[in-house]
């Protein structure tokens, strides 16, 4: 597995620039939560090299001392040029942006802005777990709304999930996944316009966690939430984290529709002060030059979509999973062979593969696991590989 003939500086696919040698060498969880001898599949980082204009922005911040506090807007600026090129979208308005120190937290804040301890937060499961732990840490309740068989938002559950929020006049939030961690599933414009009318019908407001919006499939179109009529008082956030791996470099974007522009000028100031100058420059430079970077990265997660594919059709036959077209991440259900709630915790210990457990993704999770793409197509034949003689 070492002698893997990925690793070539020039390679066109960025998933295939680095060995899996420079990869271990690295120091975030990724490479360091398990022992060398595990292919890490699960945490949300890529295995790509900083994209150049990345770099470049930052070797020149660094080269001139330019490791301040942040300033000015460009990065909402960059965001509003990157959203009307790949989605069409003119509606990021840099007035109704604000700089917050990453998504989460981001998220955290826009919620404070409207609900109050003991409200609801909707999720739709199996969702991101952190969707649990942030709102049940700010003393919100979470109720579920669960996915459909195909992995889309199902209405008549959504509405349940509305009603039971409100009840008793309590003000609640919808906390959409778009596109959706772990499933991949990339919303489209009625199924989002479908549930801002749900939303307005019931009084909820809708905050879209958007962080995966760069990662859709080259072939299908990302809707932005703000962008489907009747989503005028709802809130996205965004950042480059994602699409270009800059979770190490702090800063997003929360975005208020026009109608929930007074409510996003009461972010308290203090807010400003988490998200870090070098992480705005980075995000900055991904979204206003990193696009042919993006490309190139995107076909390479299409191929290994591909490749998955047909790896589980050979390997896995048992393993049933639908392909997403949205994030670096494959959902798989593992509930044919008999591991149990948790699969991740038999291929850790039987195939040193680590795979992000379903069951902290809530209801849906059981008995799945996830899977991270963004990998090199040699590291990843050798997880199926090894997953398949664990068995
Ligand atoms: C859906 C979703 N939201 C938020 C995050 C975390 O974003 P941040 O590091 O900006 O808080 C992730 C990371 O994988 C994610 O998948």
């Amino acid at each position: 597995m070492e002698q893997t003939p990925h690793g070539s500086p020039d390679d066109p696919n960025p998933l295939r620039r680095l060995s899996l040698e420079q990869l271990r060498r690295r120091t975030s969880a990724k490479w360091r939560t398990y022992p060398d001898d595990v292919l890490p599949l699960w945490v949300a980082e890529m295995d790509v090299p900083t994209a150049e204009p990345v770099a470049q922005a930052l070797n020149r911040a660094i080269a001139m001392g330019d490791t301040g506090y942040p300033a000015g807007t460009g990065y909402p600026e960059a965001l509003a040029s990157f959203a009307g090129k790949r989605w069409g979208w003119d509606g990021v308005a840099v007035e109704r942006t604000r700089l917050v120190p990453d998504v989460m937290l981001g998220i955290v804040e826009v919620l404070k802005l409207f609900t109050g301890p003991g409200d609801a937060v909707v999720v739709n499961s199996p969702v991101y777990n952190p969707f649990y732990l942030f709102v049940e840490h700010m003393e919100r309740r979470v109720v579920e709304a669960p996915l459909d068989a195909r992995a889309r938002i199902d209405l008549a559950v959504l509405e349940d999930a509305f009603r039971q929020a409100v009840a008793g006049g309590r003000r609640a939030a919808y906390l959409l996944c778009s596109p959706q961690n772990p499933t991949g599933t990339v919303h489209t414009a009625d199924e989002l316009a479908a549930v801002a009318a749900l939303a307005a019908r019931h009084g909820v407001r809708v905050v879209a966690d958007e962080i995966h919006a760069p990662v859709v499939s080259r072939a299908v179109p990302f809707v932005p939430y703000l962008s489907v009529p009747g989503a005028d008082s709802g809130f996205s956030l965004m950042s480059a984290s994602k699409g270009w791996n800059l979770a190490g470099l702090k800063a997003a974007l929360a975005l208020a529709g026009p109608a929930a522009a007074d409510d996003l000028a009461r972010m308290p100031p203090e807010v400003g002060h988490g998200p870090s100058h070098l992480g705005v420059i980075a995000h900055t430079a991904a979204l206003r030059d990193g696009g042919d970077w993006l490309d190139a990265v995107l076909d390479g997660i299409d191929h290994n979509r591909q490749l998955l594919v047909r790896l589980l059709a050979e390997h896995l036959p048992g393993v049933r999973h639908l392909p997403g077209e949205g994030t670096y991440l494959a959902w798989l259900d593992f509930r044919r062979l008999g591991l149990g709630d948790d699969p991740s915790a038999h291929f850790l210990e039987h195939a040193r593969v680590a795979l992000h457990p379903g069951p902290p993704c809530g209801t849906g999770g059981a008995g799945h696991a996830r899977l991270n793409l963004a990998t090199s197509p040699e590291v990843l034949t050798e997880a199926v590989r090894r997953m398949a003689g664990a068995l």
